[in-house]
């Protein structure tokens, strides 16, 4: 780690997180500014490290912008927004060709071009892959480049627990540094929020543990719109196996035929959709939760055993090798696998320069909420979004640098009468309840009944844990804690809030689609 001799530390911007999003836009903003980037594990531990299908961008002659456009405002079911979906979509190619140029590795056919791969709802093969390591070879290359950027100071293991706002203008954040158990002042120009997702709320995940919304949850305390938090995108294979730890078994398995199948061996997707296995996210997971509640059984059957074992071995790597790991040979047998919370496609309300109604305050990546994803994100289309979002934030920025100094520190951390934490247990046991309540009330399937438990519960536990949260000394799991019961919360909040059923929210007392798309906004009262 960095030897940082104050608790202060001053930057042009500071960025909070180290995947794609945060990485991207730190490389490019460096050529004309200082970067503080601080991450609250080891550097390459994100969602993007663990991506594994792929980037959709418009890379053959038999594809367009149109169409590319067309799928993902198709997916987002009336709530995407127009402009945004033709820029990101637009952009596709000159950020791949970018990626391409620090070296990472896309897999090619044998005639030297892209191999892309397809998944759900999109009518075209355009998914740019490293095999089924895809963020892996990105997460990589772009922490090779960010090594080699005398402009930029990469810190580990430095949690922000809350943003600093004075009048509407973020001037940095506290963070905790866990390996020196000290908070220390981050002053920045500007502040770049670049924290992921929120998969960790729920019970299932494909989400690594850094999911815990913090970025969302900063934001909303010192008053930033959060937008369209109900529409959490639940992935439909997900491994079921009791040591198979938040792992994904990627849609492009089912892009490359595989079938979805009872215990018995029938294929049930025909009774669901005409697109079958490559039917949008949603679709695919609410048939599975269906065929689950009606058999009783608590996973269904991903097989790709039709193809051959060489082309299975050559293009699932990664997948073949940990299922082979827990005994399953995905050459010969299925998958068990089970839907699980994956994506975030709600969050800080940003424009497609990451520009929040915080000055100073950008946020980019899948803890923003910019409107392409809408009701529901097309698969592979987020990673496009946090390189063109952090394309375009970087800008912004170069505009706003020259505008203002470097803001004045502010006070520091105060412990007050807090005490070290006398029982970690309340801690795991509070989580725990959330993830519960989450999955079971706040899940695919939605209802008021189940929302207005859940709506109860959090209450209580938010009471619980703030209350614990100022009598105890800081600790990254209090902190985590504290933003994952917001945002339960927000999710909650929304979710009821919207009475009908549009995209990834369900809900069994308001099946239909009201006639007119309308985001749901959350903005703390003041
Ligand atoms: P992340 O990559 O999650 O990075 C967030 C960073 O913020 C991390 O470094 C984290 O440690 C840090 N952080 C969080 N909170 C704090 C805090 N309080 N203080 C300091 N640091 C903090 N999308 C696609 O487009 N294609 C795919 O093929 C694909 N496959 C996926 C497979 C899996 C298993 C998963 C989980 C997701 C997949 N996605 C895919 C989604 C995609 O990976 C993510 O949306 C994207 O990587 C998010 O990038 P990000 O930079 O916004 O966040
Ligand atoms: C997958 O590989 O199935 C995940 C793709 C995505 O979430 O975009």
């Amino acid at each position: 780690m960095e030897n940082l001799e104050s608790s202060d530390v001053a930057s042009d911007v500071l960025v909070i997180g180290s995947g794609i999003a945060g990485l991207s836009f730190a490389l490019k903003i460096a050529d004309f500014a200082k970067v503080v980037l601080i991450t609250k594990k080891e550097k390459a531990e994100s969602n993007t490290n663990y991506a594994q299908s792929g980037i959709a961008a418009v890379l053959s002659h038999s594809d367009s912008f149109e169409t590319h456009a067309k799928d993902t405002l198709d997916c987002g079911d009336g709530l995407s927004k127009r402009d945004v979906v033709k820029t990101v979509v637009r952009e596709g190619p000159a950020r791949i060709q970018e990626l391409m140029e620090l070296g990472v590795k896309f897999s090619q056919t044998a005639a030297g071009e892209l191999d892309l791969g397809i998944e759900g709802g999109h009518s075209k093969r355009r998914v740019a892959h490293a095999k089924d390591l895809t963020g892996k070879e990105i997460e990589a290359a772009l922490l090779n480049a960010v090594s080699k950027a005398p402009s930029i100071k990469l810190i580990e293991n430095q949690i922000a627990i809350n943003l600093v706002v004075n009048n509407n203008r973020c001037l940095g954040c506290y963070a905790l540094d866990t390996e020196n158990s000290l908070v220390r002042n981050y002053i920045a120009k500007i502040t770049v929020l670049a924290t992921g997702g929120i998969g960790r709320i729920y019970l299932h995940t494909t989400n690594p543990e850094i999911a815990t919304g913090d970025g969302i949850a900063m934001a909303y305390r010192e008053g930033a719109t959060i937008m369209n938090m109900e529409f959490t995108q639940f992935h439909p294979t997900y491994l079921f196996h009791p040591q198979g730890k938040s792992f994904l078994i990627s849609e492009a398995l089912r892009g490359e035929g595989a079938v979805l199948q009872d215990k018995n061996g029938r294929q049930f997707m025909a009774d669901y959709h005409p697109m079958k296995e490559l039917a949008p996210r949603d679709v695919v997971a609410r048939a599975i939760d269906q065929e689950l509640k009606k058999s009783g059984e608590n996973h269904v059957f991903l097989d790709i055993s039709m193809k051959s074992s060489n082309f299975i071995r050559a293009r699932f790597p990664g997948i073949h090798e940990k299922c082979l790991s827990f005994g399953i040979d995905i050459t010969k047998n299925p998958i068990p696998v089970v839907p699980a919370a994956h994506y975030c496609c709600g969050g800080v309300k940003t424009t497609i320069a990451g520009e929040t109604d915080i000055k100073h305050l950008l946020a980019i990546g899948e803890v923003a909420c910019t409107g392409l994803h809408g009701a529901n994100r097309l698969a592979s289309n987020s990673l496009l979004e946090a390189l063109v979002c952090a394309h375009y934030a970087v800008k912004k920025c170069r505009v706003l640098l020259n505008k203002k100094p470097l803001p004045q520190s502010f006070a520091q951390w105060e412990s007050g009468n807090a005490v070290d934490i006398d029982e970690a247990v309340v801690i795991t046991q509070n989580r725990n309840e959330i993830r519960h309540l989450m999955w079971n009330y706040v899940g695919i399937v939605r209802s008021n009944k189940r929302l207005n438990r859940a709506k109860k519960r959090i209450k209580l536990l938010l009471d619980e844990i703030n209350q614990y949260y100022w009598d105890f000394i800081v600790t990254a799991d209090l902190i985590e804690l504290r933003n994952m019961a917001l945002v339960a919360k927000l999710i909650i909040d929304s979710a009821i809030i919207r009475k009908e059923s549009r995209g990834i929210h369900y809900s069994l007392d308001y099946p239909k689609k009201l006639p007119i798309a309308q985001d749901t906004l959350l903005k703390k009262k003041r």
